[in-house]
């Protein structure tokens, strides 16, 4: 499939992983909703993006927030039609114990992951429906399947994601949409894992840039091709986990 032209949603565009895979759908020829929290950087990504010839949208939201979410997606959706593929990426990870966490703390997490991929979903499900098929991919984590300490909001929100996903290929197999999860393959150097990572993977992080190459095939797939799989975004290609 030549994605030249066609539409992306991408959320937590402005740094990181989300970035990268941005650059790298721009350089496919897609045009871009971006959106992220952080305007000031995903006003930066846009400008670099039109400046090498990109079509790019650029919404500052916080997806905490079921309200500034639909806001978005409206915006994202009048502005750039039926998209092909919808990647939620956004993710915040803030380490916490039960003894620390508060409740507004845990929902604004799990908000973020769960409630609007949930939102992001709903509202591309249609309209994906009406043009005959598309893809959607829920950022995971090994957090999505394992737990960790003090992920006490991110851990439970990765692992509802992949359930999201699971059921929501299994629906979508009748609308030829393509549901699937993706976990980075290898340890990547964005501003999440600055704030987490341990020495051990510090030693081992390599540039998110080199493991987009998944997100580009995932904008290929419908139902016929590859859904309701747990993927590793690994470098240079995808490898099925699950
Ligand atoms: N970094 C890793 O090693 C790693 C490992 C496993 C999974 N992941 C997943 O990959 C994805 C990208 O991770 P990353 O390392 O690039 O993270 P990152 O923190 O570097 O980037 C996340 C983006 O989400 C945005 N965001 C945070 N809160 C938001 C909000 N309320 N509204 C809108 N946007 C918001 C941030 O501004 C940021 O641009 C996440 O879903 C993460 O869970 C990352």
């Amino acid at each position: 499939m030549d994605l030249r032209g066609t539409f992306a949603i991408i959320t937590g565009a402005a740094q990181g992983l989300g970035h990268a895979v941005s650059k790298a759908y721009a350089r496919e020829g897609m045009r871009l909703a971006l959106m992220d929290i952080r305007g000031d950087k995903l006003d930066e990504l846009a400008a670099e993006l039109r400046t090498a010839g990109a079509e790019a949208l650029t919404i500052q939201v916080d997806l905490s927030d079921a309200g500034d979410t639909q806001h978005a997606i409206d915006a994202a959706l009048a502005w750039g039609g039926t998209p092909r593929i919808l990647v939620h990426n956004a993710a915040l990870l803030i380490q916490r114990s039960m003894l620390e966490i508060t409740l507004e703390q845990w929902q604004k997490e799990t908000n973020i992951i769960l409630q609007a991929g949930f939102q992001l979903c709903k509202a591309v499900w249609k309209p994906m429906i009406d043009a005959g098929g598309g893809s959607i991919v829920l950022l995971t984590s090994g957090s999505g399947t394992r737990g960790f300490v003090k992920e006490i909001a991110y851990c439970p929100a990765k692992h509802a994601t992949e359930g999201l996903m699971k059921t929501l290929a299994m629906e979508g197999a009748e609308f030829n949409i393509a549901v699937n999860a993706v976990t980075p393959g290898a340890a990547i150097h964005t501003p999440m894992s600055e704030q987490n990572y341990d020495e051990a993977g510090r030693a081992r992080w390599i540039d998110p840039a080199e493991i987009t190459e998944a997100f580009v095939e995932l904008a290929k797939q419908d139902a016929s091709g590859i859904t309701g799989k747990r993927i590793a975004a690994r470098v240079g290609k995808l490898e099925i986990l699950a």
